[in-house]
């Protein structure tokens, strides 16, 4: 199994002693961005080098590929207001900054307006307002930059432990002597039937690397410290220490269903995954996509184009006849018998002070959960 990264070359654009007194304009990028310019930075977004340029952004929108025909899923764009694109031209050098602080610089190549209805329409699949991700993109300025970047300066390690770059996962993952390592992403804390995918998936496969998404989610996610805790608490319960690894993935999350299932997939890619699972509705929100749709969409794609394999899961759930988890591919009893919770109703369970049965959730992990959420309210 090659461990080639996306494009085959892991993209290196972190250079803190890069001279920049020369350069005098400057913008101020959102918490998404900074983060994509973290990406960028360290190689998670390989082959990409920058915020896209029209002529990748269009491509991307149109047919999930950059110009050069590599695929990729998710316009990484860098929007500006019209008056402060009016202060920069192509060929400028321009400091990006977050509250004032230079992380990075960006060689303006291209200014352009897009057409966001159409971005919603083929990215997200839905031009809905109420949609998360659609509403962020209309949200965010109208006016996109594209340029190579230079990252100058790293986002705060929050989880410093669970902090590392793509180059650094690669290397781990040689030393632990995982030939293949299977990726999961997850905005959630990892409830039994994660658990039950994960080690299906760990039957065959050397590694896990579990890599929960801690950028940005819509403010009823759960937050990412109590996840961390809980993710924690988890793996040193019912996980054998060699095979795992926990990670922190530090993207904005954009609820875009399939298109983000072939972006997560081959980020982890880039962090030297082999494999990558892909469950029920996968970054999907609301009944925006189909149960399977971000599987299906694997299937646009050849096993080299993506140098990634989807490992594919059905929707699992606790079988109180099996007395244990499992899917309609493994258990013959009806849905009567099937304990199916959804994220959203053991977060709704968690707020009301409700504990969620332990064939849902691990008794250690909804502890975390409700002590977390407690501090939360009291802060
Ligand atoms: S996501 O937005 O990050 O995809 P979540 O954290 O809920 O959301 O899911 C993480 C991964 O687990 C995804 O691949 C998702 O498809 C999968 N998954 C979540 N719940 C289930 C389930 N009950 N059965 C099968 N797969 C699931």
């Amino acid at each position: 199994m090659s461990l080639q990264p996306h494009g085959g070359v892991l993209v290196q654009a972190y250079n803190p002693e890069k001279v920049i007194t020369h350069i005098t304009k400057g913008i101020e990028i959102d918490a998404m961005a900074l983060s994509d310019l973290e990406l960028i930075g360290i190689g998670g977004y390989s082959p990409i080098e920058g915020f896209l340029t029209k002529e990748d952004y269009e491509s991307i929108v149109a047919r999930t590929r950059l110009a050069s025909g590599v695929v990729w899923s998710i316009p990484i764009t860098l929007p500006v207001t019209k008056e402060v694109a009016a202060t920069i031209q192509t060929g400028d050098e321009v400091k990006l900054l977050h509250n004032g602080e230079v992380y990075g610089v960006i060689e303006v190549a291209d200014i352009y307006e897009p057409d966001k209805d159409k971005e919603a329409l083929l990215v997200y699949g839905t031009q809905d307002l109420e949609h998360p991700g659609v509403k962020k993109l209309h949200d965010r300025p109208s006016v996109y930059v594209g340029g190579k970047i230079t990252l100058l300066k790293r986002l705060e390690k929050k989880f410093p432990t669970y902090t590392f770059d793509p180059a650094e996962t690669r290397q781990l993952f040689l030393e632990k002597g995982w030939k293949t390592v299977v990726g999961f992403q997850t905005r959630n804390p990892v409830h039994r039937a994660h658990e039950y995918i994960q080690k299906a998936a760990l039957e065959t496969i050397d590694g896990l690397f579990l890599n929960p998404l801690v950028g940005e989610t819509k403010s009823d996610d759960v937050s990412a410290a109590i996840r961390m805790e809980s993710y924690e608490v988890l793996l040193k319960n019912y996980y054998p220490q060699h095979r795992v690894q926990l990670g922190v993935f530090p993207a904005a999350m954009r609820y875009a269903g399939p298109k983000e299932a072939i972006f997560h997939a081959l980020v982890r890619k880039n962090y030297g995954c082999t494999h990558f699972i892909v469950g029920r509705d996968h970054a999907g929100v609301g009944d925006y996509y189909g149960t399977y749709d971000a599987q299906k969409i694997f299937e646009q794609f050849t096993e080299d184009e993506l140098g990634i394999v989807p490992l594919k899961f059905e929707h699992s759930f606790y079988c109180s006849k099996c007395e244990g988890m499992a899917t309609t591919k493994t258990c013959p009893h009806d849905s009567a018998s099937h304990i199916i919770l959804s994220g959203t109703k053991v977060r709704e369970m968690l707020r009301n002070g409700e504990v969620p049965p332990s064939t849902f959730s691990r008794t250690e992990v909804v502890e975390v959960l409700i002590n977390g959420m407690r501090k939360e309210v009291l802060s």
